[in-house]
């Protein structure tokens, strides 16, 4: 790959006088600026030939050769910018990654919902809590999940911290997966403090030891490829914070083209992809792969405008929709959208969310996530691909490396009574570990009977 140093030349945003839904209101627009101008001096995070290179790669997603696994947390935390942590979300992504590539015997494109995945979109502006009401949390770049006045006012500062906390986890994420660490004969290694206690981490241990057997036969016919000593993984998360992510627009100097340099892929929410506002502006304009997620309101006629302003070229890997429809609409709404795009000539990939669909209330306060109605949106996602002919070609989940206690069922099954215990997610309710792996092991499954 060519490791091109991106000129800070200027370019117009033409996205910026356009209305912006879900951006903060920060009282100082004086130390906005002087954060904005800082952060548009400051190295990029990713070269502009790596999200080519994924481009490529999700090219190969949408033309059905490959599966894509997007995941990580719903909301990233500065407090969470640990080694440890880091770890453990890479440990099971690396897990679903091989459950996947051998148990369906497809590529599997690595992107985690890191190094950047700290804004959020709210549905009410304000929180109340006994009586008191005050500005909702919007993620770390923003303002402080601590419930006082003081701490809900929107900080510009933050927009550094999440450029530094970005770039620390970035660091340490490309160290793990180029540094040995990845390396396909440490297959067990991941999965060494797990395998004991859980169904799930058994059920691994059988693939490891087979994947082991395959490596061990390979290598005594004497072949060794540098393919497994490495993984290749992205970044990705949801543009959200314009101001964040204009300063961190540069133009490639290779070809004059703008890309966002805060991660290789982006997405737009389901909250912010209004046709004719600046988030969909901004993604049309820099080269990066694209995300869209698309909601149960999403019509095929909007799908079709999201092409033509996003891909207008027709190049394949630039534009993925993310399907966030519900386990109960999926099999309704997703069939017309599909079959209008494929009508259209576009190659698109095609990716299903089945969080955001599916979140509830518990009867103790918790927002939480049923097992069972995630994997019925992926069951319906792979149904309507396979009764139309079409590609299912990744899913995007929001999960944690650790034990946590956030959503219920699982082959290690979490109650609704147990929620309490170990819920420790900033936003949206996250799959720990086992519950990850169980999925992966059960797309696996869909995969192959497709
Ligand atoms: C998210 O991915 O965390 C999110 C908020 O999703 P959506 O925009 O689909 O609601
Ligand atoms: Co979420």
């Amino acid at each position: 790959m060519t490791v091109n140093l991106e000129s800070p030349a200027a370019f117009v945003p033409t996205w910026s006088d356009l209305p912006a839904a879900q951006q903060p209101e920060y009282p100082d627009q004086d130390a906005l600026r002087k954060v904005v101008t800082e952060l548009a001096s400051y190295p990029p995070l990713v070269f502009a030939g790596e999200c080519d290179q994924l481009k490529a790669r999700m090219a190969a997603v949408a033309k059905g050769d490959a599966f894509l696994l997007q995941g990580g947390d719903c909301a990233e935390s500065f407090d969470g910018v640990g080694a440890e942590q880091i770890r453990a979300k890479l440990k099971t992504l690396l897990q679903m990654g091989a459950v996947l590539t051998y148990a369906a015997s497809v590529p599997v494109v690595k992107v985690g919902r890191i190094a950047g995945q700290y804004s959020k979109p709210r549905s009410k502006p304000t929180e109340t809590r006994d009586g008191v009401t005050l500005p909702v949390y919007r993620g770390d770049s923003v303002n402080g999940f601590e419930f006082t006045e003081e701490s809900r006012i929107p900080d510009p500062e933050r927009l550094k911290r999440m450029y530094h906390a970005s770039a620390s986890t970035l660091n340490l994420v490309r160290a793990f997966t180029t540094g040995g660490y990845a390396d396909l004969r440490q297959v067990h290694a991941w999965n060494q403090d797990f395998v004991r206690s859980s169904p799930s981490g058994q059920r691994y241990e059988q693939l490891a030891r087979e994947i082991d057997n395959a490596l061990n036969f390979m290598h005594a016919c004497g072949t060794d490829p540098e393919e497994f000593k490495t993984v290749e993984f992205y970044a990705s998360h949801e543009a959200l914070l314009l101001d964040y992510e204009t300063a961190l627009t540069r133009v490639d100097s290779r070809t004059g083209k703008l890309y966002d340099v805060s991660g290789h892929m982006v997405w737009i929410g389901e909250r912010t992809r209004q046709m004719d506002h600046a988030h969909i502006e901004f993604a049309s304009k820099v080269q990066n792969p694209i995300g869209i997620k698309l909601g149960p309101t999403t019509t095929a006629e909007d799908a079709l405008q999201y092409i033509e302003r996003l891909d207008p070229d027709r190049e394949p890997g630039r534009l993925t929709f993310i399907v966030r429809m519900g386990a109960d609409k999926v099999r309704d709404k997703l069939p017309e959208l599909v079959e209008k795009v494929t009508a259209s000539g576009a190659t698109v990939a095609w990716v299903t969310d089945p969080m955001h669909g599916n979140t509830f209330e518990a009867a103790s306060g918790h927002k939480t996530r049923r097992f069972d109605d995630v994997l019925d949106e992926v069951k319906g996602f792979f149904e309507v691909h396979k009764e139309l002919g079409t590609h299912p070609g990744g899913i995007h989940v929001e999960l944690t490396g650790d034990d946590v206690t956030e959503c219920v069922g699982g082959g290690d099954e979490i109650f609704v009574d147990d929620l309490h215990q170990r819920y420790e997610t900033a936003c949206d309710p996250r799959l720990n570990r086992s519950q990850s792996l169980d999925l992966a092991f059960l797309v696996a499954e869909m995969y192959r009977s497709q």
